[in-house]
């Protein structure tokens, strides 16, 4: 168990047993892609691959960091708290920061050691688990008492601070508010949200990682943030009671045709149809509905790799060689995009043969290796107890 490797770590390293564990999980996204920086819903859930963290206050001012997987440290004072060249302890000191700002009182500093099993860029928020676990550990040892949304929307200024991404509130949310065998629908124009049942033991969530690592601070990401707001700044001299495109329909956006570029126009139109997607889908998850919430992922990828332009060729192969199996359900490129993985709905009992037959046809085509989770909806952020107890 990955939890009980790092709390060894932890003990060897330090000479003390870690005195709180945190599991901060990894996130997918059934649909709404894209839509949370532009006030629209998604419909994400937390999942059985988490970051975790051993972590202990000390008595003077110096933190140390351990990243296990990286098999790297980096240690600092809370007297200096800057960014760093090292770009993994970024996302730690970048939590630490934001809370500090807010007026939180952290007087000492801490040993941690964090690991955990999220692939990094392969668009399962890898990073928002960090800043989620992190910010979750400091105000369990410093009783800083913090809302579950004021840490997500910590994690989320830790990220454009000190990672780059103007990333918006989905995967940070998702880690921290995640509900076994639930989707949460989220309005990210109010921060409302409900959680939808999703558990059909009859179907698999399988994702499909193409190894095609995405970079998000590569700017592309800010880029289609900024295309958003382009097409925002323009439709409100006809609509000026505009905020964002969570206020706008398609007929609003084709009366403006002529005064958006092209690119622009492709990228406003894919935002508003998603929004209304999100909402069909969850109809269609109320009635039981998996065809048509299927039908409305493949949608959302035309429209990702046609309009929104985020694909790519090896995210667009695995989608389309869905067709090919009755058994899949729905397929999409899930997260930012350019690489990663996608979401497959798969019919249970024949998983194993899914994932067989693209690994086969994936390889044939790119010579790359497929690598296939089938993954489970868990619960978000939490303290593993039991080891609390051990060492308290
Ligand atoms: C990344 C961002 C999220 C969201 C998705 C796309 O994961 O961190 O905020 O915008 O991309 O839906």
């Amino acid at each position: 168990m990955l939890n009980e490797l790092l709390t060894q770590k932890f003990k060897d390293y330090f000479g003390e047993n870690p005195t709180l564990l945190v599991r901060a999980p990894g996130r997918i996204n059934l649909i709404g892609e894209h839509t949370d920086y532009n006030n629209g819903f998604v419909l994400p859930a937390a999942i059985d691959k988490a970051i975790y963290f051993a972590i202990s206050p000390r008595t003077d001012k110096k933190c140390i960091l351990l990243a296990y997987d990286l098999n790297d440290i980096y240690e600092f004072s809370l007297d200096t708290i800057r960014k760093t060249e090292k770009s993994w302890a970024n996302f730690l000191i970048g939590v630490l920061a934001e809370m500090l700002e807010k007026g939180k009182q952290i007087n000492t500093g801490f040993n941690i050691v964090f690991g955990g099993d999220v692939p990094l860029g392969a668009g399962l928020s890898s990073s928002a688990a960090v800043e989620s676990g992190m910010g979750f550990a400091l105000n369990k040892l410093y009783n800083l008492e913090l809302t579950k949304l004021e840490l997500a929307l910590i994690a989320q200024q830790a990220e454009h601070k000190y990672a780059g991404v103007n990333c918006g509130i989905m995967d940070m949310f998702a880690s921290i508010h995640g509900k076994a065998n639930s989707v949460i629908k989220l309005d990210c124009q109010d921060l409302s949200f409900e959680y939808f049942p999703f558990d059909f033991p009859e179907y698999s969530l399988v994702l499909c990682n193409t190894g095609v690592k995405h970079n998000l601070g590569d700017s592309e990401y800010n880029q289609r943030r900024a295309e958003c707001e382009e097409g925002i700044r323009r439709l409100q001299s006809a609509f000026p009671q505009v905020d964002s495109l969570r206020d706008v329909t398609i007929p609003m956006l084709r009366s403006q045709a002529d005064k958006l570029s092209p690119v622009v126009y492709n990228r406003c139109k894919y935002v508003v149809e998603e929004i209304e997607r999100v909402d069909v889908a969850c109809k269609a998850l109320e009635n039981d509905d998996l065809k048509t919430f299927g039908q409305k992922m493949y949608e959302t990828h035309q429209g990702l790799s046609q309009d929104y332009e985020v694909s790519c060729p090896e995210l667009d192969f695995l989608v389309e060689q869905t067709f090919n199996f009755d058994s899949v359900v729905g397929a999409r490129m899930m997260g930012g995009g350019f690489g990663g993985c996608t979401i497959n709905l798969v019919k249970a009992d024949v998983v194993e043969t899914f994932i067989d037959n693209i690994t086969l046809a994936y390889k044939k085509t790119f010579n790359r290796e497929l690598i296939s989770y089938r993954v489970k909806i868990t619960n978000g952020v939490e303290a593993l107890h039991s080891i609390l107890e051990k060492v308290s």
